[in-house]
Formats: structure tokens, C-alpha cells, sequence
């Protein structure tokens, strides 16, 4: 949160563009934001999601969406655990992201990245198993909202 602080404070460029938004505080630049998150996981990135894919409980054939689901990891990690039967949706604000994470799934017909913004998702109730949402409902305005 205080890197988002920083970087709303700020009028120089940073490693990841953020953009205020009535939205919510978008991030724009997927490979610096990617390029940070490496760093700041230690490289262990990849093998974070997985952890938290299989702690989401979501079991093979099943159905997941991944709010504000940036560069897309946690999304792949869902989709490995749903496998072939199933189906998982990232959502994101910033068309940069959906841009990057779809080009990033290289053609996985088990996963999708759309545009979304969090308060005003237009799903149908019981579409998915589980809903996970990493680092993201403190980019959300009105997040309570979003909780329910
Ligand atoms: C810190 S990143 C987290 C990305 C990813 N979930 C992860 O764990 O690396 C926050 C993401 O939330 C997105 N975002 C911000 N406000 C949003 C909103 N209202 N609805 C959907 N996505 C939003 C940003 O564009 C950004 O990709």
C-alpha cells in the first residue's frame, strides 16, 4: 500500500505505470509490473500461485474467476488445477493486462482474460466455484462492495 502511495504521490515514471481511474488504480505496464513481481517473489512467483491455486479448493472440471487478475498467473495456476474440463476467467480494468495475459495463454482453451471492472462484473450468480482475487481489492474503490 505504500508503494501505491509513492506512486500516486509522485510525478516521475515508474517502473510500472499506474493510472488513477474511476475505476480503481490501474496498472498499465504489464512487463514492469511482471518485471516487479519477479523481484519481489524472489522468483518464486509461479510457485506462489500454484500454492494458492490449490488452497482456493477449485477441483478438476471446475469453473474459477480471478478478479484484477493482472499479468494472468494465478489464472494459469487455476487453470492447471481445473484441467481440460474446466474453465477460468481473469477479469482486469486495464486493457493492458487482459491484452498481455491473453497473448501470455498462447492459445489455452481452458482459460480467458476479459475486461472487467470489480464493481460492476455483469455474471450470473453461481457461474463460478470459487473467486480469488491476489493483491488487488486494494486498488478497488468501494471494495466492501466487491467483497459481497
Ligand atoms: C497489484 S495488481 C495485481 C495483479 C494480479 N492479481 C497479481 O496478483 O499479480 C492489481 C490489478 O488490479 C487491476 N484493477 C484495478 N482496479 C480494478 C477494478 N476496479 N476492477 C478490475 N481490476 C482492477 C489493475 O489494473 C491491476 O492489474
Amino acid at each position: 500500500m505504500l508503494l501505491v502511495e509513492q506512486a500516486l504521490a509522485s510525478d516521475h515514471e515508474h517502473m510500472f505505470r499506474i493510472e488513477q481511474d474511476p475505476h480503481g488504480i490501474l496498472i498499465t505496464n504489464p512487463r514492469g509490473y511482471s518485471a516487479f513481481t519477479n523481484v519481489f517473489f524472489g522468483g518464486r512467483r509461479r510457485r506462489h500461485a500454484a500454492a494458492l491455486a490449490a488452497a482456493s479448493g477449485v477441483r478438476p472440471a471446475g469453473r474459477a474467476l480471478d478478479i484484477a487478475s493482472g499479468p494472468g498467473t494465478l489464472v494459469f495456476a487455476l487453470a492447471d488445477r481445473v484441467g481440460a474440463g474446466g474453465e477460468v476467467v481473469g477479469v482486469d480494468a486495464a486493457r493492458e493486462m487482459v491484452d498481455y495475459a491473453t497473448a501470455r495463454a498462447g492459445g489455452r482453451a481452458n482459460c480467458r482474460f476479459d475486461y472487467g471492472v470489480a464493481q460492476s462484473l455483469e455474471l450470473p450468480d453461481a457461474a463460478f466455484d470459487v473467486v480469488t482475487c491476489t493483491f488487488g481489492m486494494h486498488h478497488i474503490p468501494r471494495r466492501t462492495a466487491v467483497a459481497r
